[in-house]
């Protein structure tokens, strides 16, 4: 059977982002395949969270898993850093992953900017890349590495395919790259290439309703699966329209396409359409469509918020997850281990 991996940062309550671009395709195929679903609680260490939010967090994203229906009889469910294996192999690969790669990548040029557009007071198209100012802006060594940790979380589960949205295909590539450069290096295929898991279809990147981008935690325009009706309604309320096309069959400004692009995740196809034909002969309320999406987000969001909580406060249950998770995460890891130790030339005396 073959591995299917993916893990999500535990940096606070799962949105649709999250739901539309991973998570809902993990449950989707957690019966099909030899499933690795994990929180990387190590990856989310590159913002600094203060240690009491830290744990918190980690149990938030375990949580909203299983309420969205991951079972963890059937996958496995683990925590990043229960699995030490990783690091170890994080080390191994850091060893073949070149600085100026690393830098060229597009989600470290992002966030230098962004934490640099911060402490400048600045919007983040005034900053430029090639700045090199840094002091006092934490652009730390784990932040260039992200992509060599990801790798490692891949491929010490040897996994054939990766779940994600489409923001993670270019770290996903470099993973195929490092898998390559091992593989080549030692003269062993120790590592499968993984692939980007999408049904056959492209990679979703779930829009913002502040006007264009990508809705994140980051960008602080999340709707989130543990939001409640009211919060969802208001959020979606407010979401950037204008006054309406006035000529039949206009281009669609991007924060108007986004409402559609959403729409398409959660209501009937009907239900777009007929918001289309408005649209286009002119006729369209943006009040309207915009409750009908509110509504459709929440018949979709509301049943996994009502099992949040329960999940969420149950230790017990809870422990014996994450044991069990790291106990079958920790075999598989071992493995892998082993076999890239012996190709580096590790012996045992
Ligand atoms: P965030 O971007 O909110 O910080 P993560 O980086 O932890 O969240 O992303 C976890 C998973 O959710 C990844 O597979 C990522 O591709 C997916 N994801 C996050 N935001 C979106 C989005 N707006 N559209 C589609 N997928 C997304
Ligand atoms: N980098 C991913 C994100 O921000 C999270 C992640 C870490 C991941 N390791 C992974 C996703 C391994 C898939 C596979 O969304």
């Amino acid at each position: 059977m073959e591995t299917v991996l993916s893990g999500i940062r535990s940096t606070g309550h799962l949105h649709l982002g999250n739901y539309f671009g991973a998570l809902r395709n993990f449950v989707k195929i957690q019966n099909t395949y030899n499933c690795y679903f994990f929180i990387a609680d190590l990856h989310s260490l590159t913002t600094h969270p203060h240690p009491e939010d830290f744990h918190r967090s980690v149990r938030t994203i375990l949580a909203e898993y299983i309420a969205a229906g991951l079972d963890p009889e059937s996958s496995t469910l683990f925590v990043q850093s229960d699995v030490p294996e990783v690091s170890e192999l994080y080390v191994l690969l850091n060893m073949l992953a070149y600085k100026g790669e690393l830098e060229r990548t597009t989600s470290f040029k992002d966030k230098v900017r962004l934490a640099k557009a911060k402490a400048r007071n600045k919007a983040v198209n005034e900053i430029s890349y090639d700045d090199h100012d840094d002091e006092g802006i934490n652009i730390n060594a784990g932040l260039l590495t992200y992509p060599v940790l990801m790798a490692a979380d891949i491929l010490i589960h040897r996994a054939n395919y990766v779940p994600v949205g489409k923001d993670q295909e270019q770290h996903l590539e470099y993973a195929r790259v490092l898998a390559r450069r091992f593989n080549n290096m030692y003269g062993e295929e120790i590592f499968p290439e993984p692939k980007a898991f999408n049904f056959g279809n492209e990679l979703i990147k779930v829009p913002g309703l502040d006007g264009s981008g990508k809705m994140g935690k980051s960008e602080g325009n999340g709707i989130y699966l543990y939001d409640d009706e009211k919060t969802i309604t208001k959020k979606v309320m407010r979401a950037l329209t204008d006054s309406g096309p006035t000529e039949p069959n206009s281009p669609m400004p991007e924060y108007i396409n986004n409402l559609f692009t959403l729409m398409n995740l959660v209501s009937d196809p009907s239900t777009v359409e007929f918001f289309k034909e408005k649209y286009n002969d002119c006729s369209i309320r943006y009040g309207d469509m915009k409750k009908q999406l509110a509504a459709d987000i929440c018949k979709v969001t509301l049943p996994i918020r009502e099992k949040i909580d329960a999940v969420y406060n149950d230790t017990d249950y809870l422990r014996k997850v994450t044991q069990m998770g790291r106990d079958k995460a920790r075999e598989s890891a071992s493995a892998t281990l082993s076999l890239a130790k012996k190709a580096v030339g590790f012996k045992v005396f």
